[in-house]
């Protein structure tokens, strides 16, 4: 296990300590196994390094602990590029913390690291998953069906009911999130046909 990861768990643990919504959605497992993973990279993993605007006040610590991890991480694909397109894949960035790919598994929940530079639009997708986005830096405008979008800054959080539809753009600034899952770990996301809107 690097010690890029290790620093980053404990991290993310200060942070389902202190943050109310986090605590709320779920609570740190306490059935961690570690798992090896393969360090795989994705173009996203180049632009989330050089990212100078992503700023971060509360979680600066977390960003930094995202970023120092990132190098050794298994960067994944999330969508099969013929379908959502080159142009996304090239751009949006996704790793594990705890999970499928991940340095870590556990039966209670799954983590991610999500990275969008600025500009981008991720379309509509659902998952079986219940999820909370959380900023770490940066900002976006989060949509769910069935809300008014709203843009989200360093702090904030949103929910995503198990196969509610929901998508992210950024505007003129990137974001990062720490992405958590519960039920349901390991349907991966679909993109939303329209008749679901
Ligand atoms: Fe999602």
């Amino acid at each position: 296990m690097s010690k890029a990861f290790d620093y980053l768990l404990e991290e993310v643990r200060a942070l389902h300590l202190e943050h109310p919504a986090v605590r709320d959605f779920c609570a740190m497992p306490d059935d961690l196994t570690p798992q090896a993973i393969t360090p795989t990279h994705q173009p996203a993993a180049d632009l989330m390094a050089m990212d100078t605007r992503l700023y971060s006040q509360p979680h600066a610590g977390l960003r930094d602990a995202f970023l120092a991890a990132g190098v050794g991480a298994q960067w994944r694909e999330s969508y099969d590029r013929n379908v959502i397109g080159g142009a996304f894949m090239d751009r949006f960035g996704v790793y594990c913390l705890i999970g499928s790919g991940g340095p870590w598994a556990s039966a209670q929940m799954a983590c991610y690291m999500v990275y969008m530079p600025a500009k981008l639009w991720y379309t509509w997708h659902h998952h079986p998953a219940e999820e909370m986005y959380v900023i770490i830096a940066g900002e976006a405008e989060f949509s769910r069906k069935g809300h008014a979008p709203e843009t989200l800054r360093p702090g904030n959080t949103v929910f995503h009911a198990s196969n509610q539809p929901h998508a992210t753009e950024t505007h003129d600034h990137p974001v990062m999130a720490y992405v958590m899952w519960r039920n349901n770990l390991g349907i991966r996301p679909t993109l939303t046909p329209p008749e679901m809107m």
